[in-house]
């Protein structure tokens, strides 16, 4: 299973990255916007000199043409950028011909099978249904995951699937036992999923027992 962070920041992507457990980076307009005035271009570049894995840069064009020059120019930053492109048919109608140019694409705004499975048929490099915010309106995100993963293996469709809008680290347990290729995981999540209270009630006892020992014997 592959972990990509969901975020523009430099500093938690340099952090994560140090890890050794980051794979990809996932930015959208949202998260560019919470950087303050950043030229978006050279975060893209920034965050391609930290992370050698795919860096998703999305699209502002909703018509096709402007969506395909917007495209070729993103992937033109780096040779690992993967350009998102929202789930319209204009959209689908960018990510077939990028998909003939070898240009990687993400479709995003994902919520439902059928969705996905027209992202699959484009030729998408990368999928993205967003499972909290199908949670947010009553429905099960991870029901909509499993089906999207079914469906792919049925027809040994080569699409990999990310799993977005992960609000909690329960989410990444589910999405991991599906068998998702790809989580895009919040900063705050991913350090969260470090954190268990019998870890740290377990490293004050061997120390404080290391101690007493070096009292004793020393
Ligand atoms: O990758 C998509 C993700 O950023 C959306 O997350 O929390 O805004 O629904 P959220």
């Amino acid at each position: 299973m592959k972990f990509f962070l969901d975020t523009a920041n430099i500093d938690e992507i340099k952090d994560a990255a140090s890890w050794g457990v980051l794979d990809g980076v996932t930015t959208n307009p949202t998260l560019v916007s919470r950087e303050g005035k950043v030229d978006f271009k050279a975060r893209i570049k920034e965050i391609c000199d930290v992370v050698s894995g795919p860096v998703s840069a999305e699209v502002i064009s909703m018509d096709y043409d402007g969506m395909v020059k917007e495209a070729l120019e993103l992937s033109k930053i780096a040779k690992n950028v993967t350009v998102k492109i929202p789930m319209t048919k204009d959209g689908i109608r960018a990510v077939s011909t990028l998909s003939k140019q070898n240009v990687k694409t993400n479709v995003t705004l994902v919520f439902n099978a059928n969705q996905a499975l027209l992202a699959a048929k484009s030729g998408a490099t990368f999928v993205s249904p967003f499972i909290g915010r199908i949670d947010d309106v009553g429905n099960d995100g991870m029901s909509v995951l499993a089906d999207i993963l079914e469906i792919f293996k049925n027809y040994d469709l080569k699409t990999e699937v990310i799993a977005a809008s992960i609000r909690h680290p329960e989410h990444v347990r589910q999405v991991a036992l599906l068998g998702t290729h790809i989580a895009t995981i919040p900063y705050k999540i991913l350090k969260m999923m470090f954190d268990h209270p019998l870890t740290d009630k377990g490293i004050k006892r061997f120390l404080s027992d290391w101690e007493e020992y070096k009292k004793k014997f020393s």
